[in-house]
Parts: structure tokens; C-alpha cells; sequence
């Protein structure tokens, strides 16, 4: 904890955000579509494991794209890991936060559900592999420094739409008409949480200017995919970014600079010192990413590395920001 997160007080902020909480799980609620993974996978394709075990050659999916996949799925398969830091960071409010844990939790269930299916109906990765990932990765946990709500708030922010578009991305780059579907279905899900995360710190803006900005830039600068606990998980998310399913270019350009837009991070006014500070630095750091993503892009244009066009916004934005 910095010095400055004390500057508000947790319970009291949870509170006065209560009544927004409440309006966008409203709003969520009556947006949302119900769907079934079921309705996805093409069980026609299913054979017993037992008589016909997995071999490497019946995979469709090759290269990227099967690694792209297995990331996204054991980072859906660690929801109790999140759902216990989020609930924690809600845990001193109740109502409408209460009420958000638990949909969110229940829908990002779904994903797991139905990439599982998809991937072990169709064979595309070797099942044994993804269950040890799987265990592997629970058995660590994730843990996520996040010493207040509104960093909190943040992170799941920025995290959701990078996993809206890295999911997106992973189906393009798949080239299967089935797990396209599948992505795009998720991805909307991810966007609806991306909009109610990022609306409720919009409301934050409002009520704790100065902590909300800090949080924010901290949160930002201490950035990570929340996929360390995968085996192997640097080199896999450097395919990934070689693929330009999510590389820096991304990140910067499809994750942090929609949302800062929508906040007008950049003229909010009557911040205090220190807040004034980490928006300089802010500033300082998205100069820096974009002169790395530039010095990246030219590299692998230069080594003939197939990658997917930028996909802009991928799901668009349905839900009224008002
Ligand atoms: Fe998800
Ligand atoms: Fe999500």
C-alpha cells in the first residue's frame, strides 16, 4: 500500500459507488444474452479417447493458434483465483457489488465451459497437456498485488478488453469457422464486463479524482496478463505477440488508450500534486510503448513472421455510455 491509497477510505468509497453499482448491473443485466455452450461445439466430431487415443497429427489447429487457445483457456480455468481477489475487494460492500461478483463469476464459468468442450471434441490440443495446465496453474493460484479498490478497479478494467480482444484475435487467427463463432460469443460477454468495470471507475473519477488517476497509472504501469502461472507462459506469450493476437501494438493502441479516451484522463481537472505527477508519467509511458511497438513491428515485418491484420475494435461497443 502507497502512501497515498489511504488518502480515501475503502468502505466509505464502496458505499457512495453502491447506487452506480446498482444501475449498471441493471443495465448489464438487461443486455446480456443468455446463451449455452452446447449450442457451439460440434459434438459430430466426438470420438472416445479410451479406443482412439490422442495423438499430435489430429489436431486442425497447429502452431499459434493451438497455443493462443490453450492460454485462453487456462486463464478462464483460474476463475477461482479471481473470483476470490474480486470478492475481496468488494467484500466490504454488499447490494449491487454482491449481486455483480456473483454474475460476473457465473458468466466467466461459461468460458471455460465451452472452450473445454470445443477443444477436447475437436482434438485440436492434447487433453493431457491442458489438464496438467490446468492443475498446474490452479495449484499456484494467482495472486495480484492489489492493495486498494480502486486499483482493483483498474485492473479488471484494462483486463477484461485486452481479453475481449485477445480472444477475438485467437478466433480470426484460427481460420475455423467453429471457433470463431465461439470467440466472438465470448468476447461480447468481455466486453459487457470491460463497460461496467470501466463506468463504475468512471464514477470513482467523480467522487476520488486524484486517487482514482493514481490508482489508475500505478495500475497501468504494473500491467500484467494474468497468465504467470502457466507452464511456460513467456515464451507462449511471445508467439502470441509475434502473431499480433496481442502484442504491445494492442495493448497500447485497442486496451489503454480507448479507455483513458472515454474517461478524458488527460483533461480531467482539479487533481492534486501527486495525481498531476502520475499523469505525466502516464504520458511518458505511452510514448515509450508506442516507440517499442513501432521498433517490434519493424523487426518481424522484417523476418516475413505471419501475423493477423489489426482487427480495430473487435465487438463493437452496444451498450449506451450514458
Ligand atoms: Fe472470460
Ligand atoms: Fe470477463
Amino acid at each position: 500500500m502507497t502512501e497515498h491509497d489511504v488518502a480515501y477510505d475503502e468502505a466509505s468509497l464502496l458505499i457512495q459507488l453502491e447506487p452506480e453499482a446498482g444501475r449498471l448491473y441493471d443495465r448489464h443485466a438487461k443486455v446480456a444474452v443468455e446463451w449455452f455452450p452446447h449450442d457451439f461445439i460440434p459434438y459430430r466430431l466426438g470420438r472416445d479417447f479410451d479406443k482412439e487415443p490422442w495423438t499430435p497429427d489430429q489436431p486442425r489447429l497447429t502452431g499459434v493458434a493451438q497455443t493462443a487457445f490453450e492460454i485462453g483457456l487456462l486463464t478462464e480455468d483460474n476463475l477461482p483465483s479471481y473470483h476470490r481477489l474480486i470478492h475481496g475487494m468488494f467484500g466490504k460492500g454488499d447490494g449491487a457489488w454482491i449481486n455483480w461478483v456473483g454474475r460476473w463469476t457465473a458468466e466467466e464459468g461459461r468460458h471455460a465451459i465451452v472452450l473445454r468442450d470445443y477443444l477436447t471434441v475437436t482434438r485440436n490440443i492434447d487433453p493431457v497437456l491442458l489438464e496438467r495446465g490446468r492443475m498446474a496453474q490452479l495449484q499456484q493460484g494467482y495472486e495480484h498485488d492489489t492493495p486498494s479498490t480502486l486499483r482493483g478497479l483498474a485492473y479488471v478494467a484494462f483486463q477484461e478488453l485486452a481479453t475481449r480482444i485477445s480472444h477475438r484475435n485467437t478466433g480470426r487467427y484460427s481460420s475455423d469457422p467453429v471457433a470463431d463463432r465461439i470467440m466472438i460469443r465470448i468476447a461480447a460477454d468481455e466486453n459487457l464486463h470491460m463497460v461496467f468495470y470501466r463506468d463504475i471507475l468512471g464514477a470513482a473519477l467523480q467522487i476520488q479524482p486524484s486517487a482514482a488517476v493514481r490508482a489508475i497509472v500505478d495500475e497501468i504501469l504494473a500491467f500484467q496478463m494474468p497468465g504467470a502461472g502457466i507452464p511456460n507462459f513467456v515464451r507462449k506469450a511471445a508467439q502470441i505477440a509475434k502473431a499480433g493476437i496481442y502484442d504491445l501494438r494492442v495493448h497500447r493502441d485497442e486496451v489503454l488508450l480507448p479507455i483513458l479516451q472515454h474517461w478524458r484522463f488527460f483533461e480531467l481537472e482539479g487533481l492534486d500534486g501527486a495525481a498531476e505527477e502520475a499523469r505525466r508519467r502516464l504520458a511518458e509511458h505511452l510514448e515509450r510503448l508506442d516507440v517499442a511497438a513501432t521498433r517490434f513491428e519493424a523487426k518481424l515485418a522484417a523476418s516475413g513472421v505471419t501475423r493477423i491484420a489489426a482487427i480495430g475494435t473487435g465487438t463493437p461497443d452496444r451498450v449506451p455510455t450514458g
